[in-house]
């Protein structure tokens, strides 16, 4: 059973669409949504990724469901609306979760790449706010939170995701000022390094680097799915009614650093798991 800092039924009958939920942070933030009360459509690309995440969330089997969608396509955002609505009637929480990217220099990237990017993590995520916003958003309200990535100094070798997290960055505050008079609030998180199964897709030396740089940020540690999971629930949550247009980032403070003060092991800022008293 999965532990929350938040308390029972915070989102008791909420309808929660979470693309990318069938792994990884996505699917982390769909369990403690369902913990908590919430119904949740997992959407995904990939088939057999969201059986297996329904699977796993077989004590939720009467909270969960899964629709197959290829978030860079207008129609399949569109059916996949449609099939939700018409099961629950209204989406008041969209996490724009899915995305994908893979690390290669600037100067190597073949546009075809780049394009594959842009057009999942930037284009994708406008087409869902925009057909959840107008089929049921802007009739009911609701809220949307956005996962960015750590790219306020650039994302050297992965210049693709961080030009898209930028333009969602900025996005979000174009949305926050049209759809606010609606009553829908958009905002982001932005996870810095995270120990989360998409690090198994990364290569040897890519792995490696991302763990030499995890010591590179205040808690001289990996930031935790769990983590970036509460930061979105707060997003959701009614203590965030008055915040629109934000970005929380939640990485450790990696953007501060400074040679002056160099990091170190302290071991005062243990991960919050999920599993931990605190
Ligand atoms: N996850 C990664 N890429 C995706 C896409 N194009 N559609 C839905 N989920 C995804």
């Amino acid at each position: 059973m999965i532990q929350s800092i938040y308390k029972q039924d915070l989102f008791k009958d909420k309808v929660v669409l979470v693309t990318g939920g069938g792994s990884g942070i996505g699917l982390r933030i769909t369990k403690e949504l369902l913990f908590l009360g919430a119904h949740v459509v997992i959407a995904g690309r990939n088939e057999e990724k969201l059986a297996h995440a329904i699977d796993e969330l077989h004590d939720y089997q009467h909270q969960v469901s899964a629709v197959p969608c290829n978030i860079r396509e207008e129609e399949q955002v569109e059916q996949c609306v449609d099939a939700i609505l018409s099961q629950h009637s209204r989406i008041d929480f969209l996490v724009n979760n899915a995305g994908g990217q893979f690390p290669q220099p600037a100067n190597e990237m073949k546009i075809k790449g780049w394009r594959a990017v842009i057009d999942t993590n930037l284009n994708g995520t406008f087409i869902v706010s925009q057909k959840v916003y107008n089929k049921s958003m802007k009739q009911n309200g609701g809220a949307i939170v956005n996962i960015l990535a750590n790219m306020w100094n650039g994302f050297p070798e992965m210049a693709h995701t961080g030009a898209a997290r930028a333009g969602v960055e900025n996005l979000s505050k174009t949305l926050a000022t049209e759809w606010g008079p609606e009553g829908v609030r958009i905002n982001s998180v932005a996870p810095g390094i995270i120990r989360s199964s998409g690090f198994d897709t990364y290569d040897e030396n890519f792995t490696a680097y991302l763990r030499q740089a995890a010591k590179d940020n205040k808690t001289y540690r990996l930031g935790t799915e769990a983590e970036v999971a509460a930061a979105v629930l707060f997003l959701l949550s009614p203590a965030a009614h008055f915040i629109t247009g934000e970005t929380i980032k939640m990485d450790g403070g990696e953007p501060l650093n400074n040679p002056k003060f160099p990091h170190k092991e302290h071991g005062k800022m243990p991960p919050w798991d999920g599993s931990g008293k605190f």
